[in-house]
């Protein structure tokens, strides 16, 4: 008879296995499962052509045969997780607002800068003068800092460029370094962030609507964003750019009740919106609009609360009301210059009150529901790329405990090793 075993070109054995698998059908975790991570002790998995083709306990792993250049581990109780997904990020801009940041410590105003001319105006300003060049090398450089510490698929943001023409060219080099990537890359465009001073808000606005469908046509982004606050926009002024985005097909996310309640959440769940995101002041109103939809995930920016000052969200309150919650890095060099997704994860727990468990689902499977990729990463089951990140550690709570220690050993995106 011939040997019908199964063949695995990945195969990591002897692990304390976070699967965060699904229940039972997949949907962004609530309720108990917002906080089982699926641990399997003593665990495996095999992964061919990029795929997981099975996990499990003990020495079953044996059944498989390896391939000529197939990579084998051992790991003797390490855990072995799902790669981190950071579904926000602004990651096109040049120029750090070092000032800015430090004149926040003795009471600067994070809204009054940017009423001022500076605060985003300052990085668009600083990155509408960078080359495509510069803008690349730094895009490549953030990126695989990220991919370092255990990023395996990433969203990034246009938005530092305003004008339709500006965000268009930064759209394409982000797209440059989608194709390049050796992960996962979900580009969103940012379609409204601020005013820019002498423009007149109707005609600005219906730029970016327009700019919608010339995003739609090139392929340039599968979501559309908008930064709904005190002085960048109102609900009313960007819902045509979202009705565009929904005529177009483009997924829908909102930076939505940041620093005050906009009416953001109930805005974002009405039009389906994928994410809202922020909500550090979503509104009781908001919560319940949010979790009766029940079709948006609520993605909450630590990072942002932490640099800026504010009172961040409490993750509690969403989990009461049974609304997904996600988190992510949030990197920009405004309002949260960290980097990689451990920080944010540490901060989710300290700051927001996720327990550990729960922040690593908010950062892996929740967090690809919030990218619409809930069926194909963020767990570690049979059929979905293997995307999966090997710890310094047996106890996953470290990421949240030891902040700050390199915990992120080994990184493979679609079964190949990438940091
Ligand atoms: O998510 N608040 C809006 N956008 C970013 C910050 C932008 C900036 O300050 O440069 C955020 O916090
Ligand atoms: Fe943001």
């Amino acid at each position: 008879m011939r040997d019908e075993r199964a063949e695995a070109d990945l195969l990591i054995r002897g692990a304390r296995l976070l699967t965060c698998a699904p229940l039972r059908d997949e949907h962004p975790r609530v309720g108990p499962a917002a906080g089982d991570v699926g641990a399997i002790d003593d665990g495996w998995l095999a992964a061919r052509d990029g795929v997981i083709v099975a996990t499990g306990r003990g020495d079953a792993w044996k059944r498989f045969a390896l391939t000529a250049n197939a990579v084998e581990r051992q790991v003797q109780g390490r855990v072995v997780m799902p790669g981190l997904i950071d579904p926000h990020t602004h990651l096109c801009y040049s120029g750090e607002r070092w000032d800015e940041f430090a004149a926040r410590q003795s009471g600067a105003d994070y809204l009054a800068a940017l009423e001022r001319g500076g605060g985003i105006h300052a990085t668009v300003r600083a990155t509408r003068e960078a080359s495509d060049e510069t803008l690349l090398a730094l895009m490549r450089a953030r990126l695989a800092r990220a991919v370092s510490l255990g990023t395996t698929t990433i969203e990034i943001k246009s938005g530092y460029g305003i004008e339709p023409e500006e965000e268009l060219r930064q759209l394409r080099l982000i797209a440059r370094i989608r194709a390049e990537a050796a992960i996962d890359v979900a580009v969103t465009y940012l379609a409204a962030h601020a005013l820019p001073h002498g423009v007149e808000r109707r005609a600005f606005l219906r730029a970016a609507e327009a700019t919608v469908d010339v995003v739609a046509a090139e392929h340039l982004a599968e979501a559309v964003d908008a930064f709904v606050e005190k002085g960048a926009f109102e609900t009313d002024d960007v819902r045509p750019i979202f009705k565009a985005a929904q005529r177009a097909g483009l997924a829908i996310t909102v930076h939505a009740d940041q620093l005050h309640d906009m009416d953001g959440a109930a805005f974002a769940a009405r039009l389906q919106a994928r994410s809202a995101d922020h909500l550090a002041n979503v509104s009781a109103d908001g919560m319940r609009v949010l979790a009766r939809i029940g079709h948006t995930v609520a993605v909450l920016l630590p990072g942002s609360a932490f640099f800026v000052g504010y009172a961040p969200p409490d993750a509690r309150r969403f989990l009461q009301a049974r609304v997904p919650v996600a988190i992510a890095s949030d990197h920009n060099p405004g309002t949260s210059p960290l980097e990689g997704m451990p920080a944010a994860i540490a901060l989710a727990v300290t700051l927001c009150h996720l327990t550990p468990h729960e922040a690593i689902v908010a950062a892996t499977i929740n967090a690809a529901h919030a990218l619409g990729r809930g069926d194909r990463t963020g767990a570690l089951v049979k059929d979905r790329r293997a995307d999966l990140v090997i710890l310094e550690t047996d106890d996953e709570r470290d990421l949240c405990y030891r902040l700050g220690a390199p915990l992120v050993r080994e990184i493979y995106a679609a079964g190949r090793r990438v940091a």
